[in-house]
């Protein structure tokens, strides 16, 4: 029996399965002295630990705190611009440039700073994010989140062709930089940890992707990629990779699809032979209605996905989404997923059940027991004080749909990572000013 460190007493919402909300007006969770939770219970006497600490949130909404699942951090100063060109033509002209940037230290130390602020804001607990192909800087953001107390899986970008030279790293020095991060970070069950992030397969030569796998496969590290985004992107790849059946196949066929946890973002096209290897080796897709709204990518499949049993996390995707707060994500889901049933009447829309499902408990299994309040779970969570949305006219369930859809930071008044409170992370300009 774990040493018992605190309840805490509050309405408690989450989803333990995808159709439905566990709901518990003025309940109890027992967190452990490991930030784990004990037990879940709508009776203190159930729990059985009456010498424990209760800590009281009233009549405040606890929820489980939200993942993002695909999230580039050197993007936020590009966030909300360039929002009308498609995926090649904004990586050459936007977002190239600006991770170029990243050389220095000192502007990604500002930037970074910006950017963890912001995912503090809006509740996000665990990120799994791509930094640059700069080993300095990329640390630098791992110390970041250490310090902040925030859960991250970071990767230093591989990329070596098909880009500016500023961006194009050699294979060996590829490889050294990775293992240089690995020897700091890989801790079994740390925080922050690396991800092996080969960009995409149009910046990586076979011989980077072949390095990727083995390094993915010697240190036993999780696998991030972006995956059949945009129409224009998928025939580049066909081309570049003329032995793949497809263009899951080509990250597979160099150990980088499956072979260890493996992310990949977008997914939007994917269908048939690739949505099979998925499937099959157990690769989660990160959705990002955002990103592929503003880059014009397309409309992922995500109820097909559900159907077939893939794992499906949200993601921003910043800065090809605009927008780091995940609750909006939530919305943008359902949304995006209500003008595919427009299109396919055979294929019914995303509820808030399923998505809340999607964002917390499957996009936290990447990272082990998160996302839920079940025995066992990491207790990531956030408390809603909705005081100012009338919460003394709707039931619970219709507070947090209503906090989803209206709410914004201002709203969040405690964060949890593991059972640690996180207080607002330190930036270096004035944390008054809001990004929304
Ligand atoms: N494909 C390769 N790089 C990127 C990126 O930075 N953002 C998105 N959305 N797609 C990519
Ligand atoms: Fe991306």
């Amino acid at each position: 029996m774990p040493i018992m460190k605190k309840i805490y007493k509050a309405h408690i919402l989450f989803t333990k399965e995808k159709d439905h909300f566990e709901v518990l007006e003025n309940g109890y969770v027992a967190v452990g002295a490991d930030g784990r939770v004990i037990a879940v219970s709508a009776r203190l006497e159930s729990l059985e630990c009456k010498d424990a600490e209760v800590i009281d949130f009233g009549n405040k909404l606890l929820i489980p705190a939200m993942n993002d699942m695909h999230v580039h951090a050197p993007q936020v100063h590009n966030q909300g611009v360039a929002m009308d060109l498609e995926l090649l033509p904004w990586l050459e002209n936007y977002t190239f440039p600006e991770e170029s940037k990243y050389a220095d230290v000192h502007y990604a130390e500002r930037m970074y700073r910006r950017f963890l602020h912001t995912q503090w804001l809006f509740g996000t607990m665990r990120s799994v994010v791509f930094g640059t192909i700069h080993t300095e800087s990329t640390r630098l953001l791992m110390k970041l989140y250490q310090e902040a107390g925030m859960g991250a899986l970071v990767g230093k970008v591989a990329m070596n062709r098909n880009c500016p030279d500023a961006l194009c790293e050699d294979v060996e020095a590829a490889v050294r930089g990775n293992e240089e991060l690995i020897a700091e970070f890989n801790r079994p069950d740390a925080l922050v940890r690396p991800i092996i992030t080969p960009r995409f397969v149009p910046s990586c030569t076979p011989e980077l992707l072949k390095a990727c796998g083995e390094l993915a496969n010697k240190y036993q590290l999780p696998v991030q990629s972006h995956l059949s985004e945009n129409v224009s992107e998928i025939e580049w790849v066909a081309q570049l990779e003329k032995e793949s059946t497809s263009y899951g196949d080509a990250y597979n066929r160099y150990g980088l699809f499956g072979q260890t946890p493996t992310i990949m973002a977008h997914c939007v096209w994917t269908h048939g032979s690739e949505l099979e290897l998925m499937k099959r080796n157990g690769v989660m897709v990160a959705h990002c209605p955002t990103s592929n709204f503003n880059l014009s990518s397309g409309i992922a499949p995500v109820r097909s996905f559900l159907d077939e049993g893939l794992r499906v996390g949200l993601g921003s995707d910043i800065s090809g989404g605009h927008d780091l707060n995940m609750f909006r994500m939530l919305v943008y889901a359902i949304q995006v997923s209500k003008m595919h049933y427009q299109l396919d009447h055979g294929k019914a829309f995303l509820t808030l059940p399923e998505v809340f499902w999607i964002a917390t408990k499957s996009a936290g299994s990447f990272f082990g027991k998160v996302g839920s309040f079940e025995p066992g779970y990491d207790f990531d969570a956030l408390v809603i004080d909705d005081d100012i949305l009338h919460p003394e006219e709707y039931s619970l369930l219709h507070r947090l749909e209503r906090y989803i859809y209206l709410g914004d930071d201002r709203q969040i008044v405690h964060r949890f990572c593991r059972g640690q409170e996180v207080p607002e992370p330190a930036s270096m300009e004035d944390s008054g000013k809001r990004i929304s």
